[in-house]
Formats: C-alpha cells, structure tokens, sequence
C-alpha cells in the first residue's frame, strides 16, 4: 500500500523489510567483519578441529554466508522468504560460489548431511513465535551439526531488573545509496511473549526517496526462559555467552540487566 500524507512526506510503503533484500543487505550488512571474525574465532576456540561446513538457518540474503564463501569456506543455508533466498543465490551465482541456499521454516527443516558450525547471530531465532516452534528449531539444528559442532545463537533478551531499550536508530550507505533505519517498541504486553515492533528504513538514491514501514512480531526471552529451553533441547550445551560486540576475549555473564547475548552451543551426544 503507498501513502503520501502531505506534499513535505515522504511516499510510503508498508511492506515487509525481507521483501527489499537488496535495501536489507545494506542495513545490516556493516557489521560483517566482526560477525565472521567471531564465528571463525569459536570455533578455534571450542571446537576440536577447524570447520569445514557452515549452515545458517534464516540466512536472509546470505550476507554471512558469502562473506564466509569469499574465504573459501563451504557453505549453506535456509530461510522462509523466497526473495531473500533468490538474492542470496544470484550473489553466489554472480561469484562462482558452489552454494545454494533453499526455502524452508527454520522449525521444520532436514539437511542431507550434517554441518561443523551453524550461526544465527541477529534474533531471527525470535521470529519462532511459540514455545513448539523454538524446541522444534533446536532439535531441527540438533540434526543438521555433528556432535561436538556449534550453534552460536544471538538473541536480544528481555532483561527483567532494568527497562528495556525502546528504540534504536542507524544508518547505511553504500555509493549513492543510503538508507537510515529506525525500530522501535510498538506493544510489549505484561504477561505476553509476544511483542511488536515498528521498524522502517528511509531508502535515499539519486533517483528517488521513500520510506518502507513494516512490523516485526517477535517472541521474548528473559534469561532464565532460554536457559530452561537450552537445557531442556536436550542436544545442546551452553559452552559460553557474549555480547553484540562479538570481542572473544570478553564473555560475558548473563544476568538479569543483560540484553543482547550470543549463546555459544554445543552439539552433545544424544
Ligand atoms: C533479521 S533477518 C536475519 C537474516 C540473516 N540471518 C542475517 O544475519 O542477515 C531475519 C530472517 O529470518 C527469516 N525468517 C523468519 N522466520 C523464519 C522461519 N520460520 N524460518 C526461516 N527463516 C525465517 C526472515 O525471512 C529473515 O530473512
């Protein structure tokens, strides 16, 4: 749907942001380096010998997976939206990389064979909107790793001593395009899992201007509800946690003020 509600506004569009991979990408493509840099360091650090499979489930336009292909790493992965999976393959298409991503709910997947690492480092674990679908989630990742393999899993907790952020603004820019993005709080209901956030991305090219304005419908954890779902998975072993800030040599404790986390797991014997 577009609107234009007076001649100083930009014209708007009310459509999913996983819709405009090309617009995603550039969002939340900057932090790259320091994600892969991550991955790449946990496993040195807690696996017993250097992966050679990468999986990511939710892989969006695949932004990781190329940067970890571009390294010569063999990769794959998943996601629900078609245009996402689309872009990502014509990427790797485009750079000779032997890779495909493939359709499929991150809740109700198999792969052909099992995987060294997988990573899913920015909250897509939170589109999974009922306990079922996230203990799905993890016995499916439980059958796509080897023992021994990890799964970093990145989740925005709710903290429960301090308030919560409510918003959240950046920007991007790549040659002449440049998008500013902001997210913020629209209903998070005492008592309810489920909250809905507002988020839009202003899309600025010579050519044109306009605002893509979507809401994200995501499922809460507070800390002690994704340590009870980790455990009780059954398959997977928190080994460390960290910050957003991906730095190895800090791990953090996650206690009842801590928001962002990266769960460091590990694939255990049945
Ligand atoms: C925040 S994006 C993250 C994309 C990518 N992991 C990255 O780091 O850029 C969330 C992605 O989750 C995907 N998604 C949402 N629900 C899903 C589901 N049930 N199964 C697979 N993918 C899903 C969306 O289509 C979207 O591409």
């Amino acid at each position: 749907m577009n609107s234009k509600a007076d001649k100083y506004s930009i014209e708007t569009v009310n459509e999913s942001i996983y819709d405009h991979p090309k617009y995603y990408d550039l969002v939340f493509g900057a932090d790259c380096a320091a994600e892969v840099k991550f991955i790449l360091g946990c496993s040195d650090q807690y696996m017993q010998r250097p992966p050679k499979k990468f999986f990511e489930p939710a892989c969006g336009t695949g932004r990781l997976l190329y940067a970890l292909a571009k390294r010569g790493h063999n990769v794959a992965g998943l996601d629900l939206n078609p245009k996402a999976v689309d872009f990502c393959n014509a990427r790797f298409d485009r750079h000779g990389v032997e890779a495909k991503a493939f359709v499929a709910d991150m809740s109700d997947f198999r792969v052909p064979h099992r995987h060294d690492i997988a990573f899913n480092t920015i909250n897509s674990f939170r589109h999974l909107q009922t306990e079922k679908a996230a203990r799905e989630h993890l016995s499916c990742m439980g059958q796509a790793i080897r023992v021994g393999g990890l799964y970093l899993l990145g989740v925005h907790l709710t903290p429960t001593e301090v308030a919560p952020s409510e918003t959240e603004s950046w920007s991007a820019r790549r040659g002449h395009l440049s998008i500013n993005t902001h997210m913020w709080t629209k209903e998070r209901k005492k008592g309810s899992r489920i909250e809905r956030f507002g988020i839009q991305f202003d899309v600025h090219s010579p050519t044109k201007s306009f605002r893509i304005v979507d809401e994200l419908v995501l499922r809460s954890y507070k800390p002690r509800q994704m340590d009870r779902l980790i455990t009780s998975s059954g398959c997977w072993e928190n080994v460390a946690t960290y910050n957003f800030s991906y730095q190895l040599d800090d791990p953090i404790e996650v206690d009842a003020a801590t928001e962002d986390v990266v769960y460091v797991l590990r694939r255990t014997r049945d």
